[in-house]
């Protein structure tokens, strides 16, 4: 079954810090969470701490740039089951009510066409005052649910009454029954539903709509990452992308909803794909993230292995008097890895690659067990094979089960296999936990 999601939206008060709590108890449930928090959220909870516990990147503000290019509001909403606000306060319940729209979190709000839960808190004057009823019906109305606030003492000294956050066990309950009622809304691939700088997406070459990957989550990576050493150079490698978007496409074709996070790749995007666009392993890495959970992660990408410490900030001059410089290196995030080894986002099946240019199998064997990885799509990349860049290639599929050698065929071809392997795998294990 496919992991639920909802948008957690963080209003600012003194209750902000349940949210933490109600975070890792969902987190617990297997319920992934993306935090939006509204800028008087950020003086009560710090983005850091919610996306500590999130484990995902944290939406701070409508203008932030960073999140924009990552994601969307539109597509913050799209990929819920469930829209939740907690703490609800009277100015956030005021903007609903009104359909204002100045920030990320309203924006969300009014843009969203999935369930919405409040669960309020605030001062219990305010929460009876009849400008705050008059928005808590129109919300009803506009067939939003509100919770009771909870009846006690409030953090101010001498106040009590209604207004405080209803108790976490409680949110997680409605929240787990509205789940239960609610099924994810499929990506309408169409191009006006791209609405962030890096991404875009295509309507599917044949209007798939079934198909052996319908209703799957694929998250694919593919070509190379750069890596700057200045503001024009690079460190590169000559991966082209290729088998990455061959596997996008078929996996597209199959019916599935794909997201491919893609290096700088000379190619174009497959059609019927989600293509989010990154430079460096650390965007990828963040990307791979934001476009989680999925029930599949393809890591076709060649990720740079180091990148420059410290890239500079002006174009190097070559002058008479100056040293040769040197690059100093640092490991980069390994992006299968650190996905395939966390267990609360790493996405049911996970395939790596292993581009060697000797001993294909013996490495492979070992990437599997050292990555995480379900499967490695092993490849020898030695130069005289015309692998990287080319439209062909030889590869070997290694599971804990054993290793297939495949013959040499087209990469489209290599793709369309692997496909069909990942599609028997998950009916496989669909019949078996039934
Ligand atoms: O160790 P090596 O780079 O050969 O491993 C290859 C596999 O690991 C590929 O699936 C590649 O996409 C993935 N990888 C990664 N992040 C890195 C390095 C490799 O996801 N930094």
């Amino acid at each position: 079954m496919t992991q639920k999601r909802i948008v957690l939206i963080i209003g600012g008060g003194i209750a902000a810090y349940k949210c933490l709590d109600l975070i890792r108890r969902l987190g617990d449930r297997g319920i992934a969470v993306r935090a939006v928090l509204t800028r008087a959220a950020e003086q009560f909870v710090t983005p850091l701490s919610v996306g500590a516990l999130s484990n995902q990147p944290v939406f701070t503000n409508l203008f932030d740039l960073d999140s924009e290019r990552e994601i969307g509001h539109i597509r913050l909403s799209r990929e819920a089951d469930l829209i939740v606000v907690a703490p609800a306060t009277a100015d956030l319940i005021a903007k609903m009510a009104g359909g204002h729209a100045d920030d990320l979190a309203s924006t969300v709000l009014l843009a969203t066409d999935k369930p919405v839960l409040v669960a309020p808190a605030m001062n219990p004057r305010m929460w009876l005052h009849p400008a705050t009823r008059r928005n808590v019906a129109q919300l009803a109305a506009d067939g939003i649910e509100v919770l009771a606030p909870a009846v006690g003492e409030m953090a101010e000294s001498g106040e009590a009454g209604p207004g405080r956050l209803p108790e976490v066990p409680e949110i997680v309950s409605r929240i787990e029954a509205m789940l239960a009622t609610t099924q994810r809304s499929r990506w309408t691939r169409n191009p006006v539903d791209a609405v962030s700088g890096g991404e875009t997406s295509s309507s599917p070459a044949d209007g798939t709509s079934g198909g052996t990957l319908s209703g799957r989550h694929v998250l694919i990576t593919s070509g190379p990452t750069h890596e700057p050493i200045d503001p024009v150079r690079y460190i590169a490698n000559r991966s082209s992308g290729k088998q990455g978007h061959a596997i996008a496409a078929a996996a597209a074709r199959a019916g599935a909803d794909v997201t491919l996070v893609s290096g700088p790749v000379a190619i174009g995007d497959p059609p019927g794909v989600k293509v989010v666009r990154v430079e460096t392993a650390s965007e990828m890495l963040e990307a791979v993230r934001a476009a989680l959970p999925a029930d599949v992660g393809v890591f076709a990408a060649a990720v740079a292995d180091w990148r420059v410490e410290t890239p500079g900030g002006q174009k190097m001059k070559k002058t008479a008097s100056a040293a040769t410089p040197r690059l100093t290196l640092v490991e980069n995030p390994d992006i299968l890895r650190t996905i395939a080894s966390d267990r609360n986002v790493r996405p049911p099946l996970v395939v790596g690659f292993a581009a060697e240019t000797e001993n294909v199998i013996t490495h492979a064997r070992r990437k599997l067990k050292s990555k995480g990885a379900d499967w490695i799509v092993a490849n020898d990349v030695s130069p005289e094979r015309g692998v990287m860049g080319g439209d062909r290639n030889t590869v070997h599929l290694v599971s804990a089960g054993g290793v297939e050698s495949w013959p040499e065929m087209g990469k489209s071809e290599v793709a369309e296999r692997i496909v069909e392997r990942i599609a028997a795998t998950l009916r496989e294990r669909g019949a078996a936990a039934e």
